[in-house]
C-alpha cells in the first residue's frame, strides 16, 4: 500500500517466484526491459521440481510464496514459472488485491500471432503439456489452430548442470523435438523458464523456418504494459545496490547463487535463506 492506504505503491518492489533458479530468465528480461523496477525473487529450492506435482501441491505452494511476497510489500507479482502458471495462477490471483501476471498468457498470445499454417508446438514440464493451458489460452484467440505439445522433461536437470553447448543436450533435443518437426510445426514455444538458455541449442534443431517464442520475454514486455496502465511503474531511477534486486530462497542458497551468477550479468550479493512453510 502507498503511504495514504490507497492501493499499491509505485516505488515497492516487483515480487517474482519460481520454483527455483528457472525464473530467473523471467527476472533477467524485467531487469533488461524495465531497469527502474526494484524485484524481490523467490526460487522455491526446497521443493523444486514443480513440473512433476499435482496441481494441489502447487497451488498450495504457491499460496504461501504469494504470502510471503505480500509480506514484502511487493506491488504486483509474476509468477515466473509456467507450471504454477498453469495449474495455480487463476486460483490464487482471485485471492489476491494486487496485479498478478503468469508467463502463459504472454507466450500464447504472441505465439498465436506468429504462426502462417496454424500448426503451434509447446514444450515444457509434464505438469504445463497436461494442463493443456497454452492451447486453451491459444484457441481463445484463434480457435483454428493446432497446438501440439510435447514434455521435455530432460531439460531442466541438463540446464541445471550447465550443458547449455553440449553433444548430450543435442541428442537429447533431436529425439524431444523430432515428432514436432514431423508434423511440421511453424511455431514453437519454449514453455518453461529453463528453456530460452538452450533457445540455439532447440532453434539449430527445429531449423531456421521455425519462429521460437520466448515467453520471459513476452512476460516483461506484458508487465511493462500492466504496471503503466494501474499507474505503477517506477519513475524514481533508483540506483543498483539500492536493495534494488533482493533474492530469497527456500534451500540452499550458496548453489542458488553460483547459478544466477551465471545468467545474470550484474553480480547477485546475497541470497537469504527462509522457511517458506512458515507461510
Ligand atoms: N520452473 C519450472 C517451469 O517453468 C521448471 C522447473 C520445475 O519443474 O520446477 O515449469
Amino acid at each position: 500500500m502507498d503511504k495514504k492506504g490507497n492501493g499499491p505503491d509505485k516505488y515497492a518492489p516487483i515480487g517474482v517466484f519460481d520454483s527455483g533458479v528457472g525464473g530467473l530468465t523471467v527476472a533477467r528480461e524485467i531487469m533488461r526491459q524495465i531497469p527502474d523496477e526494484k524485484i524481490i525473487y523467490f526460487g522455491d529450492t526446497a521443493r523444486v521440481p514443480y513440473g512433476s506435482k499435482s496441481k494441489e501441491t502447487i497451488t498450495r505452494y504457491s499460496r504461501q510464496i504469494v504470502r510471503f511476497l505480500r509480506k514484502q510489500n511487493v506491488k504486483a507479482i509474476v509468477v515466473a514459472c509456467n507450471t504454477a502458471s498453469a495449474y495455480a495462477l487463476d486460483e490464487i490471483e482471485k485471492e489476491t488485491d494486487i496485479p498478478m501476471i503468469g508467463v502463459v498468457k504472454p507466450g500464447a498470445k504472441v505465439a498465436s500471432e506468429a504462426t502462417r499454417n496454424g500448426k503451434i508446438g509447446v514444450i515444457g514440464t509434464e505438469g504445463t503439456i497436461a494442463s493443456q493451458i497454452y492451447a486453451r489460452y491459444i484457441k481463445e484467440l484463434k480457435p483454428q489452430v493446432n497446438v501440439i505439445g510435447k514434455a521435455c522433461p530432460l531439460f531442466v536437470p541438463l540446464v541445471e548442470e550447465g550443458l547449455l553447448k553440449d553433444p548430450v543436450t543435442d541428442e537429447i533435443a533431436k529425439r524431444y523435438l523430432s515428432e514436432l518437426i514431423d508434423i511440421d510445426i511453424d511455431t514453437l514455444i519454449l514453455g518453461c523458464t529453463h528453456y530460452p538458455l538452450i533457445r540455439s541449442t532447440v532453434g539449430r534443431v527445429m531449423g531456421e523456418r521455425v519462429t521460437l517464442v520466448n515467453p520471459a520475454y513476452e512476460t516483461a514486455r506484458e508487465l511493462k504494459e500492466m504496471l503503466a496502465k494501474e499507474n505503477l511503474l517506477n519513475d524514481s531511477s533508483p540506483k543498483l545496490g539500492d536493495n534494488m534486486y533482493q533474492f530469497f530462497v527456500s534451500d540452499t542458497a550458496e548453489k542458488f547463487k553460483r547459478f544466477a551468477n551465471s545468467i545474470i550479468k550484474y553480480g547477485i550479493l546475497t541470497a537469504k535463506t527462509i522457511n517458506i512453510e512458515e507461510y
